[in-house]
């Protein structure tokens, strides 16, 4: 019940609110209106999003507002992120967006309820939107709190995540960014790949640009109907869209998820992504018939006709974004290497399933050196036994020997560190190697280097004459490091290396609870799949995971930041090298050797800066100097300062309009 007292201290709040409008409309745009309906209709007490609740009106107004106006403080004198731009503290609508509804419905602008009071007057929105204002934090508890309710799928997630991208851009990354661990496997694998299944039927609104084998020859003339300049691109033919295989124009889930994981890992600026499905066809009986199927529906075009298709993408965003980083994604193997080779020192570009997948591999090795005490520059003291020649094997054994070589070794020596096996067994120079078979040439050094044995000699012979410190798997055979295997292992080395990199986890080549076993937990574990943690008599062995998302981020900003046409061996060397060094103390004593997920952004300040240094050390700068003289005058640090201070970061800005537009003025 309502007393008479209640009602006065009602009016009396709401006259201290309406004094506090007065106040906060004299006042610059950054200072945050605040709710009118701070009087609680039903005098509950039930704390909001967290906060203490106020128990009379009068508190409850003094208290949003104060809560509110801090929050306005806070975002100029507290924030982490800080900007280098001043425009980076206003978010300035583009001149063709009117005022109005028009707001609400553009994802860019939109805020929902956390347009602040002077904002709904100057975009013309007061009353289109409810009276009550929340900050994006509360907005992310709401929605954070639905999307984690018991019970709800990941695709529940991913359609939820995809309705917010559509309808608030800036929450949907601040949701990301603040949640990135639980989120990155729904925006990208495994759940991406549940909804590439069946994109066409989950098809809402367009996102980034098609391609297709019919628009050949207007490649070009395309590129401009995308209004945005672009800095980042990632590109697939949806020809082996991770582990699902052809997926044909369905591949745009990936392209879209991968540049998501751009904007929250790295801070690129969401408005300069820009998502490609190259649609040449599919080989997917399923999709063909499909009378929903949106792609092209026909057969796969290959060979030239494919290349050529290929070669007028990359010279329309050449001409239309001569900067602009390009991600080849998920293309098929036969296809992969060679479009990487052809176009690496064409325009600035790099494959994530080929050199990303090694860079991370490398990041661990790294990160097993620094477990065991030692610099990235003891990875010359390793001798390395790998299981399969296939296209992962040998493109993880090719940058092992670039890291080897990069630390002093001729290319020679750093052959003769390596002892690779097939499924016929030991590789040497006596093997009959076919000319013209893929991968042959990469294979045909490593080989000739193991002149002094038997050619086919099985793995466990190896490893008594190898002696190796690390045991790779890319075989795709389960249980291929046998217990025996594994304690040679663990007699042979303090801390044995062991990485079972084959997925999915039914094709690992052991177990982390096997390695654990066999080596009384003193291994330095790292595999594909995803295993738990194991303890042995008190010793715990952390089951490290090799993620490329801890490489593209950082990789990708630093390429563009340093103004780079070319991403070289060593750039990508120098982001495996940085990688390791976000670990703490803690983390480096457990045996851990990648970070945490979690940590994403500071992992992507010390690779773009590491790649930044490196690519000025090779001479690829291409900033006037710029970052040369940043590094000479403030050193790395300096460097990383100016590398988070380009991060994009997704908070509510106040709006304004573009001077240009003359809309400005009320
Ligand atoms: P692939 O089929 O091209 O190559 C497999 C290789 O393993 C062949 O050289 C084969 O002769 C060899 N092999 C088979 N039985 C063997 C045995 N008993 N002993 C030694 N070698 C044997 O496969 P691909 O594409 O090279 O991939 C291999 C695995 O690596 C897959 O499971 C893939 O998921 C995984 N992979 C893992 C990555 C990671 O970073 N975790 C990255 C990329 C691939």
């Amino acid at each position: 019940m309502c007393t008479r007292t209640d009602v006065m201290r009602n009016l009396r709040g709401f006259l201290k609110s309406a004094l506090v409008v007065r106040e906060c409309r004299t006042r610059p745009d950054s200072l945050i209106g605040f709710a009118p309906a701070l009087i609680n209709p039903r005098g509950s007490t039930t704390p909001a999003f967290g906060f203490p609740a106020p128990t009379t009106a009068r508190e409850y107004a003094t208290t949003r507002y104060s809560e509110v106006a801090q929050k306005e403080t806070n975002y100029f004198a507290d924030r982490t992120h800080t900007c280098r731009f001043a425009e980076n503290d206003v978010m300035i609508m583009h001149a063709d967006t009117n005022r109005g509804i028009e707001v609400l419905l553009n994802p860019i602008y939109n805020k929902g309820t956390g347009f602040s009071l002077a904002e709904k007057e100057r975009l013309g929105i007061r009353g289109l939107t409810p009276p009550r204002y929340f900050t994006i934090e509360q907005q992310c508890e709401k929605i954070w709190a639905n999307l984690t309710e018991k019970g709800k799928t990941g695709m529940f997630r991913w359609r939820s995540m995809q309705a917010l991208q559509d309808r608030n851009e800036t929450l949907f990354y601040r949701l990301l960014v603040d949640h990135i661990e639980e989120l990155a496997p729904v925006i990208y694998t495994p759940t991406v790949g549940e909804a590439c299944l069946q994109y066409s039927r989950l098809f809402r609104r367009p996102r980034g640009m098609y391609f297709s084998a019919d628009d050949v020859g207007h490649f070009n003339a395309m590129m401009y109907n995308w209004k945005n300049d672009v800095s980042v691109i990632v590109v697939t033919d949806g020809s082996r869209v991770l582990g699902l295989g052809d997926l044909g124009a369905h591949g745009m889930g990936i392209s879209v998820g991968k540049l998501d994981l751009y904007v929250a890992g790295a801070g690129i600026e969401p408005s300069s992504v820009l998502p490609c499905v190259l649609d040449v066809g599919t080989d997917n009986e399923e999709l063909l018939t499909d009378p929903y199927y949106f792609g092209l529906p026909q057969k796969r075009i290959k060979g030239d006709a494919f290349m050529n298709i290929v070669d007028e993408f990359i010279q329309a965003v050449k001409n239309r974004w001569p900067k602009a980083l390009v991600q080849f994604e998920d293309f098929s193997t036969d296809h992969a290497m060679p479009i990487l080779k052809r176009h690496r020192e064409n325009v600035l570009c790099f494959n994530d399933d080929i050199q990303g997948t090694a860079v991370v591999v490398l990041a661990g090795i790294y990160g097993a050196m620094a477990a065991m005490g030692k610099s990235p520059s003891a990875i010359i003291e390793q001798t390395f036994v790998l299981c399969g020649a296939g296209s992962a094997g040998m493109g993880i054994a090719n940058f092992i020997h670039a890291a080897l070589v990069h630390h002093g070794l001729s290319p020679q020596q750093a052959f003769e560190r390596f002892y690779i096996l097939d499924k016929h067994g030991l590789i040497t120079s006596s093997r009959e190697l076919k000319e013209g078979e893929a991968g042959v040439d990469d294979l045909r050094p490593f080989a000739e280097s193991r002149l002094d044995l038997p050619d086919g000699l099985k793995l466990k012979e190896v490893i008594e004459i190898a002696k190796p410190t690390a045991l790779l798997g890319a075989s795709t055979v389960n249980g291929l490091f046998t217990h025996e295997i594994l304690s040679r292992m663990g007699k042979l080395n303090n801390n044995p290396i062991i990485m079972p990199l084959s997925n999915p986890t039914s094709r690992a080549e052991c177990t982390a609870e096997a390695a654990a076993n066999a080596t009384e937990g003193r291994a330095i574990f790292s595999a594909g799949s995803p295993f738990d943690d194991v303890s042995k008599s008190g010793v715990t062995m952390v089951a490290n995971q090799g993620n490329n998302f801890y490489v593209f981020p950082g990789l990708g900003l630093g390429s563009i930041l340093v103004g780079s046409d070319y991403i070289s061996d060593g750039m990508l060397n120098a982001a495996a090298e940085a990688i390791p060094k976000t670990l703490n103390d803690g983390a480096i004593q457990r045996r851990a050797i990648y970070p945490r997920i979690a940590d994403i952004r500071d992992v992507s300040v010390k690779v773009a800066a590491a790649v930044m240094k490196q690519a000025v050390d090779e001479g690829r700068e291409n900033r006037g100097g710029k970052i040369a003289h940043m590094i000479s005058r403030d050193g790395l640090e300096g460097l990383e300062r100016y590398v988070r201070s380009s991060m994009y970061y997704p908070e509510y800005r106040p709006t304004v309009f573009s001077p240009g537009s003359g809309r400005g003025t009320l």
